[in-house]
């Protein structure tokens, strides 16, 4: 009998799993302040089509069978889109936020009062800075937290006496990647027997905390910088589909050749204020 050969397996079979988002819609959205490069008060944005964006980024997640809460958008607080950076939840406990910028100091105590009142009750509010997961990324493993824009170094500790979990503190050194959200994102968390599969933009780094990524992370995906600023790392994963900005096209490709599949979504409007897919949604995780 002569051996068939067998269609070689794909490289990697990755699995989608189900999420749970909070998202906000951008109907007051605006950039009336600039405290990112991104950002430029004198161009007026298109709330109308940040809004068309935001919504087929919710209903790209809903498309895919994750589950999308929404928090009701306060007048005046035209960043209270970017969910992501009002707090942090790890296994049902949530770590509110504290904004650097006193223009978005308010966003904190609404999301506070929406995590209380739906399931995440026990919310610990910040003493230092803290942008929530605009800086801190739960791996499965160690909570990734990014400073040197925005979230205070102090408030790694704190986040580590909350949670539980080691925090690996990273310093981030290019002020177009304020967040670590803009520079790194994870893929495939960790799980007991495999660490996690992330991706990040080596520019955004300080060296030190370079061979960090490198010693943590060694079969990393490395963005490259036409990625990066277009935002290409602020996506979001569900260990096979991940959601990315459009124009992120090189690292789209890369996603594919390790057997994850790109979803694309426009999110250009919302990017001149900074923020891509990732920042406008905030994992809840039970
Ligand atoms: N304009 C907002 C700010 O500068 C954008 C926040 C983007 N959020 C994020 N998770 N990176 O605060």
């Amino acid at each position: 009998m002569t051996a068939v050969a067998l269609p070689a397996p794909a490289q990697s079979a990755r699995v989608a799993h189900r999420r749970r988002y909070l998202m906000c819609a951008p109907k007051h959205f605006a950039v009336e302040y600039a405290i990112n490069p991104w950002m430029d008060p004198t161009r007026p944005v298109d709330t109308d089509l940040a809004m068309a964006q935001w919504t087929s980024l919710r209903d790209t997640y809903l498309a895919l069978g994750h589950t999308v809460d929404e928090i009701t958008p306060e007048i005046g607080l035209p960043d209270m889109v970017f969910a992501a950076n009002s707090g942090t939840i790890i296994a049902g406990q949530a770590l509110g936020a504290r904004f650097l910028a006193p223009e978005r100091q308010a966003e904190a105590e609404l999301y506070r009062s929406w995590f209380e009142g739906h399931g995440f009750a026990g919310v610990v509010m910040p003493s230092m800075v803290n942008e929530g997961e605009g800086d801190l990324t739960w791996t499965g493993q160690v909570l990734l937290a990014g400073s040197g824009f925005r979230t205070d170094v102090a408030a790694h500790p704190e986040a580590q006496e909350l949670f539980g979990v080691p925090v690996v503190s990273l310093r981030l050194v290019d002020p177009r990647f304020y967040h670590l959200d803009t520079a790194l994102m994870v893929l495939t968390p960790a799980d007991e027997s495999t660490p996690a599969h992330v991706a990040y933009f080596p520019g955004a780094f300080s060296a030190g905390s370079l061979r960090v990524l490198e010693r943590l992370f060694p079969d990393a995906l490395l963005a490259g910088p036409a990625d990066a600023e277009v935002l290409g790392l602020n996506g979001v994963s569900d260990g096979r589909n991940v959601v990315l900005p459009a124009q992120a096209t090189g690292l789209a490709e890369q996603l594919r050749a390790h057997g994850y599949e790109p979803v694309m979504v426009d999110m250009s409007e919302l990017r001149r204020s900074g923020g891509g897919p990732k920042c406008c949604t905030l994992e809840l995780r039970g």
